[in-house]
């Protein structure tokens, strides 16, 4: 298997250096060998038909900045042209998209899955934006080319929460969604409570660990969960109802994040013996979901009462009742087993490779 990878940061490095570790089990278990064969950064590209020698690149990576240096086969890239017309004339089977996450700007990202998809490359992508802002648009150029699409790492990174969605609509009725979805909200909303600290020296001490970004906007106002409710609310309409019902994007989501949330509201609902936590939730009764982001009370102790930067995902299921699901949901190696399942279901399509 042919693959192309879009980011060299700390998703991308961590698969470059997980795919020869795995390469043996992955062979032997089912015929896998996959091979990177081309790899961008935001100002190179190293591309080699016989696949790249990976120390080599990391090595030109932490040297000279860019993979675009790696002699003989880096290219340093000229415009934002350059990337979707070189995906295009590649030789891969896959194209994996691991830039950043940007929903300001998310059209180098759209551009490369399309270019990808328009040539006949499956695709796997963990950044979100493209998902998020035009998930029905890049489901039906898959669909229309006949190629896999496959997202499983822009929720919940390692933990499988797209493919528990999924596999839970086969066998039941998914009525209802409320999940945990982001750590630095999840790590400041726990600190608050058991520390009784305020919001800011939280959200502080969350930067200084690296939890929260410099700016945290996107992960305190709600934007990021918002994003991972329409992915997964898509993928569970996709399956329950067929592939056209999944239409949902960022616009239908009703967002209050958690910013300068108050110390007071906490100690309230820990008097009520609740916690706060930012939910994202997914009404399915009806038949366009109701899609919400907010602070909410849940009862201590109850399984989605999750401790610092973890991730939780319950679905309340018609028949089988609640199943809760828990794990880590960000960090390099994590999202790069997540690509490494989307990489093995792809191979084990049907018809998708000769
Ligand atoms: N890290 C996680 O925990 C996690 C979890 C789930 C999903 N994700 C998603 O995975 C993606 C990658 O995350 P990350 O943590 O690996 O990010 P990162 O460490 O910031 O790395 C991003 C990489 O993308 C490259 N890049 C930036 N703009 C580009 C462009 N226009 N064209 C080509 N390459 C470009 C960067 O190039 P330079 O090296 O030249 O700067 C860098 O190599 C994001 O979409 C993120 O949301 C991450």
């Amino acid at each position: 298997m042919r693959i192309a990878l879009v980011g060299f940061g700390s998703v991308g490095r961590a698969l470059a250096a997980m795919l020869p570790v795995r390469a043996e089990s992955l062979y032997r278990a089912m015929g896998l060998a996959p091979r990177l064969v081309a790899v961008f950064d935001s100002r190179g590209a190293a591309i080699s038909e016989n696949g790249l020698e990976l120390a080599a690149l990391a090595a030109a990576k932490d040297s000279r900045g860019t993979v675009g240096a790696l002699a003989p086969h880096g290219i340093m890239l000229s415009g934002p042209n350059d990337a979707p017309t070189l995906i295009r004339d590649l030789h891969a089977d896959v194209f994996i998209e691991a830039s950043p996450s940007n929903l300001a700007s998310p059209l180098p990202a759209i551009n490369n899955i399309k270019a990808a998809m328009s040539s006949r490359k499956h695709v796997v992508s963990v950044n979100k934006a493209p998902l998020a802002l035009a998930m029905p648009a890049l489901l039906e150029l898959a669909r229309h080319n006949r190629v896999e699409f496959r997202y499983s790492g822009t929720v919940g990174a390692g933990t499988p929460v797209l493919d528990t969605a999924r596999r839970l609509a086969q066998g039941d009725r998914i009525t209802r969604i409320r999940a945990i979805l982001n750590g630095t909200t999840n790590f400041i909303l726990w600190k608050m409570a058991t520390e009784g600290a305020e919001y800011a020296a939280v959200l502080a001490e969350a930067q200084k660990l690296g939890y929260a970004e410099t700016d945290p906007s996107t992960d305190i106002d709600g934007i990021d969960t918002a994003t991972k409710v329409v992915i997964l609310a898509n993928a569970v309409l996709a399956q329950s109802r067929g592939g056209a019902a999944a239409r949902s994007t960022m616009t239908d989501v009703r967002v209050h994040g958690i910013r300068n949330i108050e110390k007071s509201r906490l100690q309230q609902a820990a008097a009520r013996g609740n916690i706060v936590k930012l939910i994202g939730e997914i009404d399915l009764e009806s038949d366009k979901p109701a899609l919400t982001v907010s602070p909410q009370e849940i009862a201590a102790g109850s399984p989605l009462d999750t401790p610092r930067n973890l991730n939780a995902v319950q679905f309340t299921l018609q028949s089988a009742g609640e199943v809760t699901l828990v794990g880590r949901g960000a960090g390099g190696p994590e999202t790069a087993t997540a690509i490494i399942r989307d990489l093995v279901d792809i191979w084990n399509t049907p018809g998708a490779h000769e």
